[in-house]
C-alpha cells in the first residue's frame, strides 16, 4: 500500500511521489531500547581527517581547522535499528513530515518528543566527546530541532532495477572508453546545487544498506575553486563536515532502493567561540514556533555568559582600584549589537517566510579542467 506523508503544518506542499514504505522497508521493532553507549556506540576512526589548510581555506575561517572526515563507523547496527523504529512511527510521519522544492520527504524536529533513542544517543557525552575530538573543537547539537533530521528516499523495484542497468552500462561504456576499469560509476547530477550549510558542523548519518549504492559522495570546493570529493558514509557510518564554511554538495546516489540519512548539526560548546549559525535552508521546512524557539532561548544563553563575564571583569577591575577599560568595553558592547542583530536578522516574521522553497543560492558553477573542453576533467578523489 501506498503511504502519503501529511504535512504537520497546514499550507505545506505535499510530496510530490508515493513512498511504499510498508513494502520497502524494514517492520519496526517494537521493544523500546534505551541508549547505552556500551552497546550502541561501535567507533572506528576514520582513515583520515583533511583540514581547512589541506584544501586552501585559511586556518581562521570556521570554528576549526578541520574540514571534513572521511566515513567512519559511529553507531553499532543495534543502534541503527533502534534509530529506524522511531523514525517509522506513524506519528513521527503524520507530524514531523516536510517536503520542499529540493527533498521530497524529510523528517524534522521529531527526535525531542518521539526518538528517545536518538535524542540520547546524539546528546550522550560519549558520542560528544567522539564527533568533537574529529571535528577538533567541543561540539554540542545545535538545537533539539535539528536532532536528527531525516532525509529519506524510497524507489519502486523498478525504478532500482532500472537504474542498476544504466549503471552497468555506464561502467562499461567509462571503462572502454577511458581505460579506467575499477573507477566506479558516478552521477554528476547533484541533488541541491553548490551551497553552504546553516550551522557550523554537520555530521550525516547513514542508515540503509548501500551495497548496491553508487555515487552519494560529496563534492567540495576547495580554496583555489578545485573540486574534491569525499566518500559517502555507508551503513551505521558518519562523516563530518564544516558545512557552514565550505561550499559543497551532495552527489546523487544510485542503485539503492532506500536511502535514508539522519543528519544532525553542531556548533562550539563554548559560548565564547563565534556563532553565526543561521536558520536560511531551514526556515522553510521547519515548524517556526519551534525552531524559533530553539534558536533564540541558546542564543540567549550565550548573550547570558557572555554578558555574566563581561559583568564580573569590569568588577574586578573596580575591586582592584584598575582605570575604567573604555576601549575593552566598548567592544563588547559592538560585538554584543552585532550578535543580538543576526539572532533578529534569522527570526523572520512567520508571513514572510514561504514554506516549502529554499530559495538557491548563487553560487557560480565551478570550472574544472580548462574552458572548451568536452567533458568535465577528472576531479580528485581524497582517500
Ligand atoms: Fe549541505
Amino acid at each position: 500500500m501506498n503511504a502519503v506523508f501529511t504535512q504537520r503544518v497546514t499550507g505545506f506542499p505535499r510530496p510530490h511521489f508515493k513512498l511504499s514504505i510498508e513494502k520497502t522497508l524494514q517492520k519496526p521493532t517494537e521493544d523500546v531500547v534505551t541508549f547505552d553507549p556500551k552497546k550502541h556506540l561501535a567507533y572506528q576512526p576514520p582513515s583520515k581527517v583533511i583540514m581547512m589548510k589541506d584544501i586552501g581555506y585559511p586556518d581562521d575561517v570556521g570554528v576549526s581547522p578541520v574540514a571534513v572526515s572521511q566515513p567512519f563507523q559511529l553507531f553499532s547496527p543495534e543502534a541503527i535499528q533502534a534509530m529506524r523504529a522511531e523514525i517509522f512511527k506513524p506519528e513521527v510521519r503524520e507530524k514531523c513530515g516536510f517536503s520542499s522544492n529540493i527533498a521530497a520527504c524529510q523528517l524534522r524536529g521529531y527526535a525531542k518528543d518521539y526518538a528517545p533513542f536518538a535524542y540520547d544517543a546524539w546528546n550522550h557525552p560519549e558520542t560528544l566527546a567522539l564527533i568533537s575530538n574529529i571535528a577538533g573543537v567541543e561540539l554540542v547539537p545545535e538545537i533539539d530541532y535539528e536532532i536528527g533530521h531525516i532525509n529519506l528516499s524510497v524507489k519502486s523495484d523498478e525504478e532500482t532495477k532500472e537504474e542498476l542497468n544504466i549503471i552497468n552500462k555506464q561502467k562499461r561504456f567509462y571503462a572502454e572508453d577511458e581505460g579506467i576499469g575499477g573507477c566506479p560509476w558516478e552521477d554528476d547530477k547533484p541533488i541541491v546545487g553548490w551551497h553552504t550549510d546553516s550551522y557550523p558542523f554537520v555530521c550525516v548519518l547513514m542508515m540503509s544498506d548501500c551495497t548496491d549504492m553508487v555515487g552519494g559522495e560529496t563534492a567540495l570546493r576547495t580554496g583555489n575553486g578545485q573540486v574534491i570529493r569525499v566518500r559517502g558514509p555507508t551503513e551505521g557510518c558518519a562523516v563530518i563536515l564544516q558545512g557552514r564554511y565550505i561550499t559543497h554538495q551532495a552527489l546523487r546516489a544510485l542503485g539503492t532502493k532506500e536511502r535514508i540519512t539522519s543528519v544532525t548539526s553542531f556548533r562550539p560548546k563554548s559560548p565564547f567561540l563565534k556563532d553565526d549559525s543561521e536558520l536560511r535552508t531551514v526556515r522553510p521546512i521547519s515548524d517556526l514556533s519551534e525552531l524559533y524557539y530553539d534558536f533564540a532561548e541558546y542564543r540567549l544563553e550565550i548573550m547570558e555568559e557572555r554578558t555574566r563575564r563581561e559583568r564580573k571583569e569590569l568588577m574586578k577591575r573596580q575591586k582592584t582600584h584598575k582605570k575604567f577599560d573604555t576601549r575593552g568595553h566598548k567592544r563588547f558592547l559592538e560585538e554584543s549589537i552585532a550578535f543580538m542583530e543576526h539572532t533578529d536578522h534569522e527570526i523572520v516574521e512567520e508571513s514572510k517566510v514561504k514554506k516549502g522553497y529554499i530559495e538557491k543560492v548563487d553560487f557560480p558553477d565551478v570550472v574544472v579542467g580548462s574552458a572548451g573542453e568536452g567533458r568535465p576533467a577528472k576531479r580528485s578523489r581524497t582517500e
